[in-house]
């Protein structure tokens, strides 16, 4: 009899052994492993990680990238999601700046949050464009109108990655093949974006795409910044300046009516750096509209690349500049972010909890001939290119 229990203790200390070097290994996988292109000299990083799997099986990754001064962005295949970014503060505690989930299925629900966006940024009015002559008709996904691509655009495909390791610091290209027709945009675009953080603490953002059809494209990126790195606080103590004379109000549904109308003397004047709360509830008819700031601003200069856009925490210290070579900016203070959504740090996102400054052209562009085009020909390339940059004060 005491043989027989040895034996089977023995048997179930080597099986438990087992099972419990077995359990590590899984666990191990789906931990950050350091590539081995990385940890270069300078210290910048890139780690690869899984992120999950979407309701139709395809594998999503997540890349974190680390600068030679410690910042941290991390990616996911998934949207081209930014799901964290960590700077530092005044005092050098690092802290995540961006609002962001924990899992796939979160993101695809959610309102956007960290997303490319694509293939048309902002609003169509009634989801109608025409081309020489032929109507689209595209998804009516907010009201009557379209937004931000449709039911499955950009932000909800899984993008191809590659990572980018050089000089500047580091990145990751993002490729994706919008098939024509694809949520019913004609033409098959190939798209391209490249997300660079680089040395000088900088996050360049280079978009590209190239049809073989007439069609037309506005890609832009949807992170919601809180630079307090705490979303249970509002933004509205953020101090935002915006570099344009003039922004597109809007009707009922939040399309602009077509009037570039004066900043000055308005709630919408940031010429000089103001808090975004500053105003933001004073009696205006178009801030009621869109309970908030969800309004394009038309930046002042040229199609060179200009400052756009500040935003600065006074507290932690934090400061961002925003940098395109976009003709508009679309300011959006989380009005609609009603705390139904809890965020990777256990926190429910309230509305005003974060700020997005999309660069980009006119919402309904498509349908206004007075707007900048949007518009892209076989034989051309769209490309536009936007920096956010990090800094204290
Ligand atoms: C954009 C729009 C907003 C809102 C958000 C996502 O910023 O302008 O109206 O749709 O996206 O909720």
């Amino acid at each position: 009899m005491k043989t027989k229990s040895a034996v089977y203790a023995i048997v179930l200390s080597l099986l438990t052994c087992f099972m419990i070097t077995s359990c590590s290994n899984n666990s191990s996988n789906k931990e950050q492993k350091t590539t081995s292109s990385d940890m270069k000299k300078d210290s910048t990083a890139i780690s690869k990680s899984d992120f999950g799997t979407t309701p139709d099986g395809k594998k999503v990754e997540q890349y974190t990238l680390t600068n030679a001064n410690g910042i941290e962005m991390s990616v996911i295949t998934l949207g081209g999601i930014i799901t964290t970014l960590k700077t530092p503060d005044k005092d050098g505690n690092m802290g995540d700046i961006v609002l962001g989930f924990d899992n796939v299925d979160t993101y695809l629900e959610s309102p956007y949050i960290g997303a490319l966006i694509g293939r048309f940024g902002n609003r169509i009015a009634k989801g109608k464009f025409s081309l020489d002559g032929e109507e689209y008709t595209l998804a009516t996904n907010d009201g009557s109108n379209h937004l931000h691509g449709g039911d499955k655009g950009f932000d909800k495909v899984v993008w191809e990655a590659q990572e980018i390791t050089n000089a500047s610091g580091v990145g990751l290209k993002l490729t994706y093949l919008s098939k024509d027709m694809e949520e019913g945009y004609p033409g098959n675009l190939e798209v391209t974006v490249t997300y660079m953080l680089t040395n000088e603490d900088d996050l360049e953002i280079d978009y590209t795409a190239t049809t073989d059809k007439k069609t037309i494209v506005n890609l832009t990126q949807h992170t919601y910044f809180n630079l307090s790195a705490d979303p249970s606080q509002d933004i509205l103590d953020h101090v935002l300046s915006v570099d344009a004379s003039a922004f597109l109000p809007i009707d009922g549904t939040l399309i602009p009516t077509g009037e570039l109308r004066d900043v000055a003397g308005t709630p919408f004047d940031f010429t000089s750096p103001k808090k975004v709360g500053k105003e933001i509830a004073v009696d205006n008819e178009q801030l009621k509209l869109a309970k908030g700031y969800d309004h394009c601003w038309v930046l002042n200069g040229d199609g060179g690349m200009k400052e756009a856009a500040t935003l600065y925490h006074e507290k932690s210290g934090r400061f961002m500049k925003v940098l395109t070579t976009e003709p508009a900016i679309q300011v959006y203070t989380g009005n609609f972010l009603d705390g139904t959504l809890t965020g990777k740090e256990k926190v429910n996102y309230a509305e005003r909890s974060a700020i997005c400054l999309e660069t980009e052209h006119y919402p309904d562009a498509p349908n206004k001939s007075e707007f900048p085009s949007v518009v892209l020909e076989p034989g051309q390339t769209y490309n536009t290119k936007t920096t956010y940059s990090f800094s204290l004060k």
